[in-house]
């Protein structure tokens, strides 16, 4: 995993936008570079001297002022052609249906597959090489989601979708953040984007869509009652267990298959789960899930159970 840059497209969407960024870049350092050469000159060139008359005056040249109209409009109109042109690679209409929504919640992503039903959070899959259209909604406030080089920015607007193209050229893990600002903890709103080959990709999917582990050891059964006595139940769906279909928090069905915790604040393993569960104000504070104050042997029985749910 290595941390997102702009500069490194690596889907036809986000090179349409990082050609048309260099385009432009060239264009402005040239400006740049011939207006203070120009400037340059002139002061060492024709720098005055004691004693010496003011040189002569005139104004207006109707060739020149045609000349230097000229010019950036010409300029003006070769970068909006070219934009014209970038906008339609990167972000071409939206697709009739969706392949892919994703919601943003204070502080998380929700990722649903429409064609299949699967249903994930933060971790989210795609298959390489092929383009996706995502519909963007938001539960509350205003989120982003930016995966710099998968697609281009997009806001989540509650009750106003938005719609974008993401796509990925290699198999490989790409990161991404909320790009808005949209609470205390609008920096831990991390999107990991993974692109799998296509039959593995359906692999993913396929697991997601099964239900739940059913929870077959001691301590798993215990821990399955204390999400279900606890108000974990509330805000958390897992799939096969009656009753568990809230969809406020996470859904935590194959919670165990995913490689972080709390948006990417925390790895995902046994320990650190534990300690998510522990105090999750602690590890981020004004996330929406409380502090349950659980007893150790909770801690071990819920951490046991969840750590199941591959
Ligand atoms: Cu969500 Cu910032």
């Amino acid at each position: 995993m290595h941390a997102s840059n702009a500069l490194n497209p690596q889907s036809p969407q986000a090179r349409a936008i990082y050609d048309l960024g260099i385009v432009s870049a060239i264009v402005f350092v040239l400006i740049f570079a011939i207006v203070t050469g120009a400037i340059l000159y002139a002061i060492f060139r024709f720098r005055g001297h004691e004693g010496e008359l003011d040189p002569k005056q005139f104004a207006g040249s109707e060739r020149v002022e045609i000349i230097w109209t000229a010019i950036p409009f010409l300029i003006v109109v070769f970068l909006f052609v070219l934009t014209l042109r970038g906008m339609n690679r990167a972000d071409p209409p939206p697709a009739p249906s969706p392949d892919l929504i994703v919601t943003g919640h204070q502080f998380w992503w929700e990722a649903q597959y429409p064609a299949t039903g699967a249903v994930t959070a933060n971790e989210i899959h795609i298959p390489v090489g092929k383009p996706l259209s995502v519909r963007l909604d938001s539960k509350d406030v205003l989120h982003e989601f930016w995966v710099p080089e998968l697609a281009r920015k997009m806001s989540n607007v509650p009750g106003q979708p938005n719609h974008i193209w993401i796509q990925a050229d290699k198999p490989g893990t790409y990161i991404g953040q909320c790009s808005e600002f949209c609470g205390t903890q609008h920096a831990w709103m991390r999107i990991l984007v993974v692109a799998d080959e296509p039959s593995k990709f359906e692999e993913w999917q396929q697991a997601q869509l099964q239900p739940a582990q059913a929870a077959t050891s001691d301590i798993a059964a215990k821990g399955l009652a204390v999400f279900q006595t606890s108000t974990c139940i509330n805000c958390h769906a897992i799939r096969g267990v009656p009753g568990a279909v809230a969809d406020a928090a996470p859904d935590l069905t194959h919670i165990a298959s995913r490689r972080q915790l709390g948006a990417g604040i925390l790895e995902n393993s046994p320990a650190n789960m534990r300690l998510w569960l522990k105090n999750p104000q602690h590890i981020k504070p004004g996330v929406l899930m409380p502090d349950f104050n659980f007893t150790d042997q909770q801690l071990d029985e819920l951490g046991g159970y969840l750590g199941t749910l591959r």
